[in-house]
């Protein structure tokens, strides 16, 4: 079969496997099957990538990168809303609102091309397709107002073709790639009667279990934290590498539809559409006959959006029908049919008594705020987060202000402003820190990072306890019976004072902890002893060698295979397993140049800890030891996978792509041009299949 038609049956199978499996809650094939057809998919775009179709499945994995977002004109204006804190506003509204309706001028049996509508339009198009609808009554719709980043979408024959961000509301950025690998935006919407073309608009949002999923990550391997949700969001969608984006794992909820005489008369038929046409709608929109029940559902909310998995900030009010839109209109830049209610972020005035700074695992240094006790949303506050010297230096904070404290959607209350009215004349600018609060070693900023960091690894309390923290826990060594108190009790009492000591650990050492029974005392060593059997990818993951994460530590373990390879790898070496950049590489090579980790190594090797891969039961020989491979294309024998097979249990490497360290490219049938003109250009040796079967002997 030709390699178009293939690449168009599996996208069109994955797409109704996916319905299947999303929309009906039928499992029509295994995981691996779905997997497999997938792969297969992945690798025919990869050598033909001009037959890859818009709404391949195999975007969401991303993989593509965007070296710069393009502009693009938004072909409805994204407006903004109104908004008002105030419930009285809200019924001065629904007065301006019911006067208009009832004026009811002339609107109701025209076409829309002559409603206000089109002024602000001005495109000689119409969005909807109004019928007549009863002139006198009229109710709204109730929304959330999500708190995430507004996207457009653009659908052409049911296939999503462009994802625009709002911008100025004229013009906003192509992030199309980076939006398809959300998995609740439909690549391809197979309803019936759908509309040629439509636009979506919606919110897109990270959850705040993702948001603290991520943060956790993050700090893990010694990242800055990320500030909140809708930053996260926001940055995500502007991130040139597809593949980080869909880890993020993003989502959306949509809430408007525009388009050329759409057959919806209301707002909430149009959001019951896309609902059937399977897009995520928040099922928390409802419909209110008048502005009482408008009331009512913004005191339910008040409360109940803590509930919901995304953070909002208040509630959008729309008049539903569209003729009603129409008569409405807009202003020059918000719609006269629709409004946002904010709640107010509970807040308190306080007075900052002084800032201190705590130090982390990695050394990080965070500024906290220590206020005169105040109540605020039921409980006393005291301290708030002032994130790092750029947060300081924003708020122009000074010791002996008073400041507002809110408490949002988060634990900890922030500080948002300062009363400068309230400022004495002789309070002085706060110096940042120079030096650590716990060890005192002159603190350091990397050119480019927001946070200031304490140097000293190796002799600063909270980065010692820190990084034994970071070794016990569940996805490193998972050291059963060690908690933090137990750490703190023995580096205080300098019975651990690197990580090879915990594996010196005895009943006669522990016994000097207070409070620390038999019972106590046998747990941890048995938890020390099935440490030992953690795989060498965790164990590597527990060194916390800075920016390796799980992940990382897992490429890093299969790439290298063993301990000593990673220890003695070049950053240009390092820089081939995948998905290692230049910052994680320099951070290993930089572990491995300090004598004391690699003795601590040593040490941890001789207690039993595992320091290479599980040996492949296959083996076959080592023939092939030291040479590089990339496959590629269809083999007349063997698979792809089978061919990678042999490679590895021949003692050979996979590379992750055609670069000048590659020693063999193994070519087969219908191989992508570019790879081959690419290895051909770098001399890399292109050998086929027999030739490969030749050199296993
Ligand atoms: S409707 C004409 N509905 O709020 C404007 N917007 O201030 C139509 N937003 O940029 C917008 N939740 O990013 C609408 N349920 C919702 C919303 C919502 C959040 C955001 C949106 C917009 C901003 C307007």
């Amino acid at each position: 079969m030709d390699p178009k038609t293939k690449i168009d049956q599996l996208t069109d199978l994955l797409h109704q496997l996916n319905h299947a499996y999303y929309m009906d809650n039928i499992s029509k094939v295994t995981d691996f099957e779905f997997d497999m057809k997938m792969k297969e998919l992945e690798s025919l775009e990869l050598e033909f990538p001009h037959y890859k179709r818009p709404d391949s499945p195999t975007s969401r994995v991303g993989g593509t990168i965007t070296k710069e977002f393009q502009t693009v004109k938004h072909k409805y204006p994204m407006l903004s809303l109104g908004n008002t804190y105030n419930e009285q506003d809200l019924r001065d509204f629904d007065e301006r609102v019911r006067k208009v309706i009832l004026s009811g001028n002339d609107l109701i049996s025209e076409s829309k091309e002559t409603s206000s509508q089109f002024s602000i339009f001005d495109q000689g198009v119409t969005t909807h397709n109004p019928q007549p609808t009863t002139r006198n009554r009229y109710e709204y719709v109730c929304e959330q107002k999500f708190d995430g980043v507004a996207i457009s979408l653009t659908y052409e024959n049911g296939i999503l073709t462009k994802a625009v961000t709002r911008g100025d509301g004229v013009q906003g950025d192509d992030v199309t790639n980076n939006v398809r690998t959300i998995k609740s935006i439909p690549l391809k919407i197979t309803a019936l009667n759908l509309p040629d073309e439509f636009e979506v608009r919606g919110e897109v949002f990270l959850s705040r279990e993702n948001f603290k999923k991520i943060n956790k990550e993050r700090e893990d391997i010694g990242e800055a934290l990320l500030a909140n949700p809708r930053n996260a969001a926001s940055g995500t969608l502007k991130m040139q590498d597809s593949t980080i984006v869909a880890k993020r794992q993003l989502s959306c909820f949509l809430y408007s539809l525009n388009g050329k005489k759409l057959p919806f008369n209301t707002h909430s038929d149009s959001l019951e559409a896309l609902t059937r046409w399977g897009f995520q709608v928040s099922p928390t929109f409802k419909i209110c006959k008048n502005i009482e029940e408008v009331m009512a559902y913004i005191h339910l909310w008040e409360t109940k959006r803590f509930e919901l998995p995304l953070d909002t900030d208040g509630i959008v009010l729309k008049v539903n029908s569209f003729i009603h839109q129409d008569q409405l209109g807009f202003t020059a830049k918000t719609p006269r049919w629709a409004i946002s209610f904010k709640y107010k972020s509970e807040s308190a005035i306080t007075k900052l008594k002084s800032i201190s700074y705590q130090v982390g695992r990695t050394g990080s240094v965070t500024p906290v705020a220590n206020l005169e006790p105040v109540l605020l949303a039921g409980t006393t506050v005291k301290r708030a987060s002032l994130h790092n010297a750029n947060e300081i230096e924003r708020l122009d904070i000074r010791i002996g202000d008073f400041v507002h404290v809110e408490k949002g959607g988060e634990i900890i209350p922030k500080i948002t402003a300062v009363e400068v009215s309230k400022r004495h004349e002789s309070l002085v600018k706060v110096v940042y820190l120079t030096h650590c609060p716990e060890c005192g070693s002159e603190l350091i900023r990397n050119e480019g990072e927001a946070n200031h960091y304490c140097p000293n690894e190796k002799g600063c309390p909270p980065q010692i306890k820190g990084k034994f923290e970071h070794f016990i826990q569940r996805k490193a060594m998972n050291i059963d019976g060690m908690g933090s108190e137990t750490i703190e009790a023995l580096v205080n009492k300098g019975i651990i004072k690197n990580l090879a000591d915990i594996y010196d650990l005895n009943h006669e050492k522990l016994s000097q902890l207070e409070r620390f029974g038999e019972k106590s005392v046998s747990n941890l060593l048995n938890g020390i002893e099935s440490s030992k059997n953690i795989p060498f990818r965790n164990v590597l993951f527990a060194l916390g060698i800075r920016f390796v994460g799980l992940t990382t530590a897992e490429k890093l373990a299969n790439h290298f295979e063993n301990i000593e390879n990673i220890a003695k790898a070049s950053v240009e070496q390092l820089l081939e397993a995948p998905e290692v950049g230049e910052k994680i590489a320099q951070s290993v090579v930089q572990y491995f140049s300090q004598e004391e980790n690699r003795e601590i190594i040593q040490r941890l090797k001789a207690s039993g800890l595992q320091f290479e891969n599980e040996a492949r039961p296959e083996a076959e020989s080592n023939t092939l030891e030291g040479k590089s491979f990339v496959v590629s294309g269809v083999f007349q024998n063997f698979s792809r996978e089978e061919i990678t097979e042999k490679i590895l249990s021949n003692g050979g490497k996979i590379l992750s792509g055609v670069s000048g360290k590659l020693d063999f490219l193994v070519a087969g049938e219908n191989m992508g041009p570019s790879k081959l003109e690419k290895a051909t250009k770098l001399g890399v040796k292109i050998i086929n299949e027999e030739e490969f079967l030749a050199m296993l002997g």
